[in-house]
């Protein structure tokens, strides 16, 4: 079979493509889809066609951060199976390095994401699927500074909070001892789609900057939790902790969270796992006066200046983790 080459110009309907990940793609991988580079609406230029060998890096336009790669509808759930299959057997080979690994399940995290509201029951499945790969990422990183190097080096999408929340949350129920299986995933996929009820919120407002809102956009955005929980709601595939780790995400111990403002007896067990994970991985990604918060300064943060509001045995699950990987990494 001869390498992918620039092969010409079509002209295809938008709707019939999808735009997917530069980084699914490597040099030697055999297609399982036919890829494009958009040119401007309705043309695109042929890249790599089904069953040849990608050789995209030499292309010119794979290095143009502006240039997007699609592949048609038809083809692109072959893709994620194959990226996700690939994917699955990266992760447990020592010789890749962590942040060729994360780049995999970011974007495949970020598809998954994005498919959730289009096509419901399917992309549980691929839900379900990416939590078990970032489960399978979280378990093969030792050390904490790790931990934090792979949050951080993530694809920057709209999914890297949902991943680094997941990741986080995972940690926390090994702190924690939660060993169960089902457990483990009701927390791993709740994590993942603990925001999905954004989609909802305006985007006038989520753009702009929280101490401009009014008191009514504050309330729009504060019914994110409950509009996340709506959507899934009828989803036989979805368990109901699942629902209630998206409803109570913003709640806290003090009950000074929203949109309930229910206290720590009457939040669930693996919410409060995910509410302390979502908040950390905010403050460990978002940056802040020109900065990211290194992990002592996220705890700080949250005992100083929130005066630690969240459930005590989980925070306190969260120092020691940190502790303990901080001291693993010193004396590696
Ligand atoms: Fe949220
Ligand atoms: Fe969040």
């Amino acid at each position: 079979m001869s390498s992918a080459k620039t092969v010409g110009l079509e002209q295809m309907p938008d709707t019939i493509m999808t735009e997917v990940a530069k980084d699914f793609f490597f040099d030697g991988m055999l297609l399982p889809a036919s890829v494009f580079i958009r040119m401007k609406p309705g043309n695109y230029l042929l890249i790599g066609k089904k069953g040849d060998k990608a050789a995209f890096s030499s292309l010119h336009s794979y290095h143009n951060e502006a240039a997007k790669f699609f592949v048609k509808n038809s083809e692109h759930s072959d893709l994620i199976v194959n990226v996700t299959q690939i994917t699955s057997k990266l992760i447990s080979q020592k010789n890749i390095p962590d942040t060729v690994k994360i780049k995999f399940v970011g974007n495949l995290s970020e598809e998954a994401l994005n498919s959730i509201s289009t096509s419901g029951v399917v992309s549980v499945a691929k839900i379900q699927r990416v939590a078990a790969l970032i489960d399978q990422m979280a378990k093969n990183t030792e050390g904490f500074d790790k931990i934090m190097n792979l949050i951080r080096s993530m694809p920057e999408n709209e999914s890297k909070h949902a991943t680094s929340t997941c990741i986080i949350s995972l940690l926390l129920a090994d702190e924690m001892d939660i060993n169960l299986q089902q457990a483990r995933e009701k927390v791993a996929m709740g994590a993942l789609l603990h925001d999905v009820g954004l989609k909802f919120i305006p985007e006038k407002i989520t753009s702009k900057q929280r101490h401009l809102w009014s008191p009514s956009e504050l309330e729009a955005y504060e019914q994110h939790p409950i509009k996340g929980a709506e959507m899934l709601r009828d989803l036989k595939e979805v368990p109901y902790e699942v629902l209630l780790i998206i409803a109570e995400h913003h709640e806290n111990a003090q009950g000074t969270g929203y949109p309930k403002k229910i206290r720590d007896v009457k939040i669930s067990p693996l919410s409060k796992i995910v509410a302390l994970a979502d908040l950390f991985s905010e403050l460990i990604l978002i940056k802040r006066e020109g900065k990211q918060y290194t992990a002592d300064e996220a705890i700080l943060y949250i005992e100083e200046v929130l005066g630690q509001p969240f459930n005590r045995p989980v925070f306190m699950a969260l120092k020691n983790m940190i502790n303990k990987k901080a001291l693993a990494d010193r004396s590696e």
